[in-house]
């Protein structure tokens, strides 16, 4: 049992990160993503999808072989064959596991030709000889938010009563909503024998852009794990992103009292890391690791900025291992961020120089997006060379 206060963070940016259309990365690539995962503090790596391919299957057991600190995870359909390859691939880790599945909803029964009970064999089925390999078992429910209550719950039951140490009610295609993702968990947590026993996890897809706000609420609601990706890279619009969950715990622990384990100031470096290998580039505004998330452009802000960060800041660029604020010098930027810019790059202006400056700053930055260091010392040197 996990401490109550702590949520665990599993990461699935190697298996349903990588299954993003376009984001495959070479067996280097996975193995460096994971040893940084490691090293930052993630609870669960899940390392790939071993009977998937050759590929999988090395990367997944040279991952288990290499981890220091995390578990190791693979992924496995309810079958046989693919749980005794995952066991194959993860064996050698430290701390062992693997992570059965099966969709439970009507559309993936009917998808397998399964009726109801049919389905609930094969959970027990799945997780049994799963647990009779390995202690640490976990079994999702794919399209859980979209599975009948009474067969969701019957389920659930199933495969804790057949040794499933983690639940996982996963949101596979972000169709649900804060409200619904809290009260699914803690009903499931009620009603569920066995339920205080064992961790429940939270899977969400950002479809509908809630993910971490869905992620966020099932943790309010009493599950104890939360998977994600770094980026929030993952099929279609994604996975809930690592640094949203982990930072939103960290800022608002006043109102979200639960801690996790990874250590914040590696989240940029990762971040980096992932979009290039994964060939995905972070948009500009995205939260936390976006190039603008610590970039601030007009003339209030930036005087704000210059006063004190806090005005315009939640928290502090280090936190996520950014060195500084940027101030980005545009059409919306005034005087004092001009002054405190011109500063950095070594010139102190009079007054009066400041204000030519100012004049001719504005005029390029009217004709310019952004107006660069090396425009902005042109800009001084315009100015008869006078300092
Ligand atoms: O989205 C999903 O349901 C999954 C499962 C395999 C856990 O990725
Ligand atoms: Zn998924």
């Amino acid at each position: 049992m996990i401490d109550s206060n702590r949520v665990l963070i599993f990461d699935t940016t190697l298996r349903d990160g990588e299954q993003s259309p376009g984001a495959t990365m070479t067996h280097a690539e996975k193995l460096e993503i994971a040893s940084m995962l490691d090293e930052m503090g993630v609870d669960i790596i899940e390392a790939g999808f071993p009977i998937a391919s050759e590929g999988d299957f090395k990367a997944v057991s040279e991952i288990a072989r290499q981890s220091r600190n995390a578990v190791i995870c693979g992924l496995a359909r309810a079958n046989p064959k693919d749980i005794d390859r995952c066991w194959e691939a993860v064996k050698n880790a430290r701390m062992p596991r693997i992570h059965t599945f099966i969709g439970t909803s009507p559309t993936h029964r009917a998808m397998h030709a399964l009726s109801m009970d049919e389905m609930a064999e094969r959970v027990h089925d799945s997780v049994t000889r799963a647990r009779n390999l390995c202690d640490n078992v976990q079994w999702s429910s794919m399209d859980a938010t979209r599975t009948e209550w009474e067969f969701l719950r019957r389920t659930v039951e199933i495969a804790i009563k057949a040794g499933a140490t983690t639940v996982n009610i996963p949101d596979t295609v972000g169709y649900t909503a804060p409200v619904e993702s809290a009260d699914l968990i803690r009903r499931l947590i009620a009603e569920v024998p066995g339920a205080d026993e064992v961790v429940f996890a939270t899977h969400c897809h950002n479809d509908l852009g809630m993910a971490t706000a869905n992620s966020l609420a099932a943790v309010e609601g009493g599950a104890r794990q939360i998977e994600c990706t770094i980026n929030g890279l993952g099929e279609r619009a994604g996975n809930t992103a690592l640094e949203e969950v982990v930072m939103a715990l960290k800022v608002r622990h006043d109102i979200m009292p639960w801690s996790t384990n990874v250590d914040t100031t590696r989240i940029m470096n990762i971040s980096r890391r992932v979009a290039t290998v994964s060939g995905f580039p972070v948009q500009f505004n995205k939260a936390i690791v976006g190039k603008n998330a610590f970039a601030h452009e007009s003339g209030i802000h930036q005087d704000g900025m210059l006063k004190n960060a806090e005005t315009f800041e939640i928290m502090r660029p280090a936190d996520v291992g950014l060195s500084e604020t940027s101030l980005v010098m545009g059409k919306h930027s005034g005087r004092a961020a001009l002054r405190a810019k011109l500063r950095d790059l070594g010139h102190d202006l009079a007054e009066n120089q400041l204000n030519d400056v100012f004049v001719r700053f504005k005029d390029l930055a009217d004709r310019k997006k952004e107006v660069y260091d090396e425009d902005l010392v042109a800009l001084v040197h315009q100015n008869d060379g006078a300092e």
